[in-house]
């Protein structure tokens, strides 16, 4: 919990430590005004971290100190993502490739859902939606064309349910006794897509090698991923703890369960403002040339449904039925997973490790894809978390739903996990449950595009929400692409931050402008870095957007797009930015220098491969300072890297590095905002004739500069 109080600074309590339940309650007696947080655990151990700051960042870095700084992402898992549950073949995945690339917006990395998988187990593939050889050139395919795919890994092993049938993974996992077990000894029995399962026991002696072998005859089948997908990992059972040894294993429906999008659970709902009533199930924002936004009710829409507190009760005393039974608002704790008396090799039991199940599968697999592609980052997207699962994986927000509240949230959900040192994050763009619309994924491509992670996925039998489908959703994931794929040098250097230093690369205003209470509780806006504000458009139906500009007024912020300086209001409240469909505000703070891709390509590997510009923001001083840090983009570090310094000062930026990696691409153009009239510009002392000057917005641009990034650089003006 982070907590800031002006008069100290931020400090941060974390706690539990713990890998059991625990209930946190916020308690405020009636007729006080002091609150107090009670912690109740069922067991484990008590420690209880203090980290002092005193400024937010560094409580976060100091967090980082002991639960471990974030793995290296690389380069390329900063594209954009694309993802369905309901991809149901190849050709239909094959199809996704080919719409995006002929509506021209970046796809870095094809996904595959469960859809992929034979009977719906894992680690294989369906002979005929998806035939393994396909899938192989199909995969190559992309590869050539620097593309990615990411298949999913559910948590649970398909059990064999009787002596024809035959699911490797099951087998080879039972003879290195690898599985969770009952207290009896006997293998233990969930449910999940595949009927009966087993769960991989991370604490068991040979299940890195049964991992890491599963994972690589999956590849070598011809699932050729470059990264791995891992879901359902709480873990996920649809049975209420155990399915008991009993079972009736040659029942392998799942009776309860109607999939989305199968008669019985169609999805008929759209988010706020929508009314399918006038525009019918298209998703459209206009029938016939005309706005059918907000005419008439909302469709039904979502609101966060609020979870009182559940009536779990004293049940006895044993492992299935603790005394205290935490208040999770679902009933018992083996319910929806692990029932509490499964039991870990070393003769653990679930109830002690429960959330440990989904970090130790991130570990394992992490060092299974280090096995196979030796040297190479891992990249790893994981549902479930616990402490220092960031050293391992990157997250997504779960199933989210279609709606503007949403993707509100979202905002922060990724500035929470920037706190968790789990800082590679993102929600599902769109959103997954219930239809989306036009406007709703237009806004939120938009938005996404500034996130760390940058993922469309949907429900199975929901209205499609590829970026394709609407043009307005195209050009605006086209231009906000652009700008992502640009400045993908400035995120780069933030990741590398965070995994050096633990450094948040996302931050709510108030880290950078400690000083401005009204900042506290802004969760409509955020930073990226020091240096770029984004006011995203939250709500359907507006043209404009309402954003704080921090600094009060000390603070020279300047538009991403015209470079113009932004009049915003100066005393702490908002100004009225006009945000058209299409566009999302972003702008730049002052006394800043951000190294740039100068020529954003379809992909993460052409983008790379351009050339850099810069730009400098300069205070009113003429002051500005930024840093860059360029690798390879893939080796696992220590690697060969650049680390490179922009210092401006009135009439001159300076360009100084350190390290040995070769940096290849040019330094092409440089841009400096803040510069008044001028006559004479000279790079490393010689003059040059090739820049302009725009006066409305002090803007000098000098163009055709072909520098190396390898050397010192002097650019200076009078
Ligand atoms: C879970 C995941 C979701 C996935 C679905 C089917 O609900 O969170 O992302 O699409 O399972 O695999």
């Amino acid at each position: 919990m982070l907590f800031y109080l002006p008069a100290i600074g931020a400090h941060f309590i974390f706690f539990p430590y713990s890998s059991e339940g625990s209930d946190i309650l916020l308690l405020t007696p009636p007729s006080s005004n002091v609150s107090l947080i009670e912690y109740r655990l069922i067991g484990g151990t008590l420690d209880l971290y203090f980290f002092s700051g005193p400024s937010p960042q560094k409580v976060i870095e100091q967090y980082g100190e002991l639960v471990g700084l974030p793995t290296w992402q690389p380069a390329w898992g900063f594209g954009f993502h694309l993802c369905r549950w309901g991809y149901h073949d190849m050709n239909v995945t094959k199809e996704q490739v080919t719409s995006m690339r002929e509506a021209n917006i970046p796809l870095e990395v094809m996904w595959n859902d469960i859809d992929l998988y034979h009977a719906l187990r894992d680690f294989t593939s369906d002979p005929v939606t998806f035939p393994a050889e396909e899938m192989r050139r199909f995969i190559e395919e992309l590869a050539s064309n620097n593309q990615h795919y990411i298949p999913i890994v559910d948590s649970a092993i398909g059990k064999q349910v009787n002596s024809t049938d035959f699911n490797d993974p099951y087998l080879r996992g039972a003879e290195l006794d690898v599985f969770i077990k009952n207290p009896d000894g006997s293998e233990y029995i969930g449910q999940l897509w595949p009927g009966y399962t087993v769960f991989p026991d991370w604490f068991s002696e040979n299940v890195l090698e049964y991992w890491t072998e599963a994972l690589t005859n999956w590849s070598n089948l011809g699932i050729e991923f470059s990264g791995i997908w891992l879901d359902v990992n709480e873990p996920t059972s649809f049975c209420d703890g155990s399915c008991g040894t009993g079972a009736n294993l040659s029942n392998t429906s799942i009776p309860t369960i109607h999939l989305p999008g199968d008669p019985g659970n169609l999805i008929t709902v759209y988010p706020e403002g929508y009314n399918a009533t006038i525009s019918g199930p298209s998703g459209n924002i206009t029938v016939n040339g005309t706005l059918t936004y907000g005419a008439g009710t909302s469709s039904g829409g979502s609101s966060l449904q609020k979870r009182g507190l559940g009536a779990a009760g004293l049940h006895g005393v044993d492992l299935t039925s603790p005394p205290y039974a935490i208040h999770n608002g679902n009933g018992g704790l083996g319910v929806g997973t692990l029932a509490t008396n499964a039991t870990h090799a070393g003769g653990y039991v679930e109830l002690d490790t429960h959330n440990l199940w989904g970090m130790m599968e991130e570990k394992t697999t992490h060092l299974a894809l280090q096995a196979l592609h030796p040297g190479k980052r891992p990249f790893i997207i994981s549902r479930s978390t616990f402490p220092s699962s960031g050293k391992w994986t990157g997250h997504w927000l779960g199933d989210n739903f279609s709606s503007w509240l949403y993707m509100h949230f979202s905002i922060q959900g990724v500035l929470q996990f920037q706190i968790f040192q789990i800082p590679f994050v993102g929600a599902d763009t769109c959103g997954f449950q219930d239809n989306t619309d036009e406007e709703l994924c237009g806004r939120w491509m938009q938005l996404s595009a500034f996130m760390p992670f940058f993922r469309n996925h949907n429900q199975r039998g929901a209205l499609s929400q590829e970026p394709y489908r609407w043009d307005s959703v195209a050009n605006a994931s086209r231009t906000a692409l652009n700008v992502r794929y640009s400045m993908l040098p400035y995120w780069y250097t933030l990741f590398a931050n965070a995994s050096q230093f633990g450094s948040p690369p996302v931050r709510a205003l108030f880290y950078e402008f400690p000083d401005e209470p009204e900042l506290f509780s802004i969760d409509q806006q955020y930073l990226i870095g020091r240096d770029i504000l984004v006011t995203p458009v939250l709500t359907p139906n507006v043209s404009t957007v309402d954003g704080i500009f921090p600094g009060r007024g000390r603070v020279i912020w300047r538009d991403w797009y015209t470079h113009d300086t932004i009049h915003a209001s100066t005393d702490g409240t908002n100004t009225t930015l006009s945000a058209p469909l299409g566009h999302i505000n972003v702008h730049i703070r002052d006394g800043s220098v951000i190294l740039l891709h100068a020529q954003p390509a379809y992909t993460i590997a052409e983008t790379r491969q351009g050339p850099y510009s810069l730009l400098v923001s300069q205070a009113a001083d003429g002051y500005a300072f930024g840093t860059a840090y360029i690798d390879d983009g893939e080796t696992i570090p220590p690697t060969p890297n650049r680390n490179l310094e922009f210092h401006a000062r009135k009439g001159a930026v300076t360009i100084s590095g350190n390290g040995s990696f070769d940096v290849k691409e040019k330094l092409d153009s440089i841009t400096i905002l803040g510069t008044a009239a001028l006559s004479a510009v000279s790079v490393q002392g010689k003059e040059v004739h090739s820049w302009e000057h725009m006066q409305a917005q002090q803007k000098l641009v000098v163009t055709g500069l072909g520098l190396s990034l390898n050397d010192q650089i002097t650019i200076s003006w009078k």
